[in-house]
């Protein structure tokens, strides 16, 4: 089978490696790729937003499944420009319709959603540029902290939690007056906070039944002891040790079946990955978000424990026989770290030579923003590389990530160590 992965993170990385060991993987093609993904295929230079592009590659390659990593080409319809288009429809994409990829796209349609189907989340209200005054009054009467989320997708920056009336205020006009999201902004979710340990569960579906993944925790902030700005992940862990059995029968019956189940009711095509952003408030699971891929850096340490053909998986999803299938787990844990760029998440400088970059037994090095120059490994993003270790020792899979993670070079290299330290297992 010929297979087209979009995408070009440390999700990718894992997906192609996981992809590239299946026997039924023939051609592997990544578009666009990284300097680690053409090393379990050929990478394609083509924006994951071209469909023009992809179509053509598709046709020329004779693709066979497309795998769509990000949120950006799902929420722009991928899946519905492939099954519109004859000489495209035979082939499965990996991914939600538009429609159902609003449940990221949309923060008010997913809150929507949620309401309609007895979803634990946050009380919240919606507001446009047209109802501002609306929004200041009702923010006058809301308990702190407030939380402001633009409607649409803001690279991960459109999230505010605001500790005063008067900031919420002055940022609800920012977002609706003065588009401070620009387009993500013309809408504002206005959310209650929830105060809790967060988490992310997976969910795989081809449209009839699903396989929960396993559980895992990213740990978003810059800083040692998650402090400091916002990044898009600076390593995670997997499994969860507080999303014990009881907890997540809780989130399967409270949150994924009803979840599926408005899914179908809605006749809302969806086959492909399902990320539940959680708190766990008090023991009790409450949706924050969803996204509708997986997530990076969960997909590095999930990934590395899931041990069927991956290939197989993707296929029994695009056939409809998921139900079939039995999720084959790793029992060990897998800890990630993350190496970003200095400066990140504010400005950084890309083209640093990237070294020693040897493999450790049971981890591995997944490139995130890497990229090939005159047959150098050098740094092309902010987060630059991830490292992920397995043991049956938490602590042990830890230690081994931050030393792979100490002992890959490059300028300017930066990681957290304290990845997974908040949990008693990890100290
Ligand atoms: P999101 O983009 O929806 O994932 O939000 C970004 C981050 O903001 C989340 O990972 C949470 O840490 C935080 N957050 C979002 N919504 C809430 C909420 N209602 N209560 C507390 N924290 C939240
Ligand atoms: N790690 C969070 C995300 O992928 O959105």
């Amino acid at each position: 089978m010929n297979i087209l992965l979009l995408g070009s993170g440390g999700r990718e990385s894992a997906f192609a490696m996981k992809l590239a060991e299946s026997k039924s993987c023939e051609k592997l093609f990544i578009a666009p790729g990284n300097a680690g993904t053409s090393a379990f295929g050929t990478n394609v230079n083509i924006s994951v937003n071209d469909f023009a592009a992809i179509k053509s590659l598709c046709i020329a390659q004779d693709i066979n499944l497309v795998l769509v990593g990000p949120e950006d080409p799902l929420v722009n319809g991928i899946v519905d420009f492939f099954a519109d288009d004859e000489e495209l429809v035979h082939i499965p994409v990996i991914g939600p319709s538009k429609e159902g990829a609003q449940l990221e796209g949309s923060k008010d349609f997913s809150k929507r959603f949620m309401q309609r189907h007895a979803i634990p989340t946050a009380a919240y209200e919606t507001f446009t540029k047209e109802d501002l005054d609306k929004g200041l009054a009702y923010l006058e009467n809301h308990s702190l902290p407030i939380v402001l989320k633009a409607d649409g997708l803001a690279a991960g920056k459109g999230v505010l939690i605001c500790n005063s009336t008067e900031e919420a205020k002055q940022e609800l006009t920012l977002m609706l007056a003065e588009a401070k999201f620009g387009q993500a902004s013309q809408k504002v979710v206005i959310e209650e906070f929830l105060a809790g340990i967060e988490l992310s569960v997976f969910v795989l579906t081809d449209g009839f039944s699903y396989k929960i993944l396993p559980s895992a925790k990213d740990y978003k902030r810059i800083g040692e002891a998650d402090t400091g700005l916002n990044t898009g992940g600076m390593g995670s862990i997997s499994p969860v040790p507080f999303a014990d059995e009881t907890f997540l029968q809780k989130v399967e019956e409270r949150i994924v079946i009803p979840s599926m189940e408005g899914l179908a009711a809605e006749n809302i095509d969806y086959k492909g990955f399902l990320f539940i952003g959680l708190m766990n408030v008090a023991g009790e699971p409450m949706v924050i978000e969803y996204n509708v891929r997986m997530g990076d850096p969960e997909t590095e340490s999930v990934i590395s424990r899931i041990q069927n053909d991956f290939v197989e998986l993707m296929h029994a999803v695009a056939d409809e026989r998921l139900e079939s299938q039995k999720l084959l787990i790793d029992p060990r844990h897998a800890a990630t770290v993350m190496l970003v760029a200095g400066g990140y998440p504010g400005d950084y400088e890309k083209g640093k030579v990237i070294t020693h970059l040897t493999p450790m037994e049971d981890a591995f090095i997944f490139h995130a923003g890497t990229k090939l120059e005159n047959e150098n490994v050098v740094t092309n993003g902010g987060r630059v590389i991830a490292v992920t270790a397995l043991d049956h020792d938490p602590k042990i899979a830890l230690e081994n990530a931050n030393a792979l993670a100490n002992q890959i070079q490059f300028e300017g290299k930066y990681f957290r160590t304290d990845i997974g330290k908040d949990l008693a297992i990890y100290r």
